[in-house]
């Protein structure tokens, strides 16, 4: 059996191969992607809308994330186990971070938390507590309003740089692993080079370190328009749909439950309460 993922484990990949990492909501996600080998299993706020059905990330809690962390927890057995801190939970002081971020670990099991942007000093003070930290530039879908939508990020040479300097400033406050979001494939190559860190690319081309994609995407249980970087490797919601329905028309015409699908009555208890009944 393949060794428990660590954090060091993981910074220590680069160069030698790619890291693979996936998101998880809950105990059988969780699960069947520690069992399927992932190094990386990410509770990420993305299961607002992938299991929550909420229209963005802003409104998932602190509660709910440690509420999903500790569902994937026991599901995750030899994956490095990495929670997302939610909106609110780290922008308003670097206390308040380092204290979503305990509880992340104490009251929801993960092994690392991940934030959104170059926020050295929320990096620096959580890994200080001893808590590894996975940055996360690009596209942030917490900076949503701002950004003005879920767009390409760095596309033009001054932002592409902007990023290649907060990339260098979270690695210098001590993040174990960089996830690139959304960047052309030249910005994702550069800021590869231009740390030690290993750079995980959601829709930031092929050069990066490793790459991530969202469970419910890659699995196809999604019935939305998916962005251009998912590739589908299962066709899930089909899948579900079918055998549900098959379960339905087996109710409603009879076929279920079968004899085999049924305790066996013990013998002459039909007889006795078809007795006992009568006589009432
Ligand atoms: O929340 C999430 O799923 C993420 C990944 C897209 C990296 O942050």
């Amino acid at each position: 059996m393949e060794a428990t993922r660590t954090a060091t484990e993981i910074t220590a990949a680069k160069g030698s191969r790619r890291l693979v990492m996936v998101t998880a909501t809950d105990e059988p996600s969780a699960r069947l992607a520690d069992r399927a080998g992932v190094d990386i299993i990410l509770v990420g706020d993305s299961l607002a809308m992938a299991a929550l059905g909420r229209a963005n990330t802003l409104t998932i809690t602190l509660d709910e994330m440690i509420h999903h962390t500790r569902a994937a927890a026991a599901g995750a057995r030899r994956a490095l186990l990495v929670a997302d801190m939610p909106f609110g939970s780290y922008q308003t002081s670097v206390a308040d971070a380092v204290r979503s971020a305990c509880r992340l670990v104490a009251e929801g099991s993960a092994q690392g938390v991940k934030l959104e942007g170059p926020r050295s000093l929320e990096i620096a003070a959580i890994t200080a507590a001893g808590i590894p930290v996975m940055g996360h530039i690009g596209l942030t879908p917490q900076s949503l309003h701002r950004l003005g939508g879920y767009k390409v990020q760095g596309r033009v040479l001054e932002h592409a740089l902007a990023l290649v300097e907060q990339a260098r400033a979270i690695e210098q406050a001590g993040a174990f692993v960089l996830v690139l979001e959304a960047v052309p494939p030249a910005v994702g190559a550069a800021i590869t080079r231009a740390v030690t860190i290993p750079t995980v690319g959601i829709g930031a081309g092929p050069s990066c370190d490793g790459q991530v994609l969202v469970f419910s995407d890659l699995m196809g249980l999604s019935e939305l328009p998916l962005p251009r970087f998912v590739r589908r490797y299962a066709d899930l919601a089909d899948t579900v749909r079918a055998a549900l329905e098959r379960f339905a028309s087996d109710v409603r015409e009879g076929r279920y439950p079968a004899d085999v699908e049924c305790y066996p009555d013990p013998s002459g208890l039909a007889e006795e309460l078809a007795a006992h009944l009568e006589n009432d």
